[in-house]
């Protein structure tokens, strides 16, 4: 399509991006490798190419999130990390993406002993080359874990605040912060409200609180997100769309919903593009961006390839297009002057 040009040329914001869903088949065996780490013994694991394969048949979520958590067993050091950010932003940064809010699992990396001081220090450290030659910015957003005990969850919380991670909201490029708190991994049986306390505790010490709901999970559990975690924004929210109250409730807020449609057909949320609701949202006025969650594990698809699909899909209007770009910069956690600069 024509569009495509112009769709790479705007000034994109990725807010649904997880680091550890940027690790590509390649590198997970030759860090497996570095870091004597030994992979499952299922032919599967027999090479890249044969694990890329099984990628392309994920289930369900929790299909999927079984060999998301089985690549983080690779990522050892900081200089693991520092690969892994670098990498992403050089490529986002190529498809004109201008700010990154980067999800990662801190309890799926101390659980096996790997600080979160040494991810943030290969962050940082890719964060500010990607900034000085990409001009880049980009923020990190901490996700507590469903599939574990909520006790689990606030343990890990309070080691995040007590070791400063949140404080001076630090923002800028020249030392990346952690942007808010998120929440994911497993939703069907996890009701928002098991982490009521620990949301309620980020919101009085003024740190931003994001959300997967509506993924695999009801129209019930986004609304539970914005009424007992208060969400500030919803990450995928496309079953939202089968409940008009909750999506009047996202319009009237003015909530982002960090949209994800070619995850959605890889984790079969969806049958295709075409069926994610971003219609629906057009015409109630529910602000939404266009995101590539785990690029590495849904087809190498990054932020361009979502994009297109979404204009093949749905043939938005230059107008439409303006105004989805609009809002993502509009939307984003960065300072007020940095959004100045994307637009
Ligand atoms: N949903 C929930 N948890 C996740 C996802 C997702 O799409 N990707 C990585 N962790
Ligand atoms: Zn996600």
């Amino acid at each position: 399509s024509p569009l495509h040009a112009l769709l790479t040329s705007m000034p994109k914001c990725e807010h649904h991006l997880h680091l550890e869903g940027t690790l590509s088949c390649e590198l997970l065996f030759s860090l497996a490798e570095a870091n004597t780490i030994p992979l499952p013994s299922g032919p599967e694991f027999a090479s890249p190419a044969a694990l890329r394969a099984r990628y392309a048949a994920f289930t369900s979520l929790d299909d999927f999130l079984a060999y998301y958590y089985i690549g983080f067993s690779v990522l050892l050091t900081a200089s693991d990390f520092e690969q892994l950010t670098y990498a992403y932003l050089s490529r986002a940064a190529h498809e004109n993406v201008r700010h990154a809010e980067i999800f990662f699992d801190p309890q799926g990396h101390t659980s096996r002993g790997v600080s979160v001081s040494a991810i943030v220090e290969g962050f940082q450290a890719a964060a500010k080359r990607a900034a000085q030659e990409f001009r880049i910015t980009a923020l990190l957003i901490p996700c507590l874990l469903r599939h574990l005990p909520v006790a689990d969850s606030k343990a890990c919380f309070e080691s995040l605040v007590a070791a400063g991670h949140f404080d001076a909201r630090k923002g800028g490029e020249a030392e990346p912060g952690f942007a808010g708190l998120g929440l994911c991994s497993t939703e069907l049986s996890q009701p928002p409200a098991h982490w009521a306390e620990i949301f309620a505790a980020a919101k009085s010490k003024g740190i931003r609180r994001t959300v997967h709901a509506g993924e695999e999970g009801p129209a019930r559990y986004v609304a539970a997100a914005l009424a007992d975690l208060g969400a500030m924004r919803i990450d995928h929210g496309v079953r939202a769309a089968e409940d008009d109250a909750v999506i009047e409730k996202l319009a009237e807020q003015g909530v982002l919903v960090t949209v994800c449609p070619v995850s959605n057909v890889c984790l079969r949320v969806a049958k295709s593009v075409a069926e994610s609701p971003l219609s629906v949202f057009v015409d109630k006025g529910v602000k939404f961006s266009l995101n590539s969650d785990d690029p590495a594990y849904f087809g190498d698809h990054y932020i361009q390839d979502v994009y297109c699909a979404v204009e093949e899909a749905f043939g938005f209007s230059i107008e439409q297009w303006a105004k989805i770009v609009r809002d993502a910069v509009d939307g984003s956690w960065c300072t007020e002057e940095r959004k100045a600069v994307i637009r």
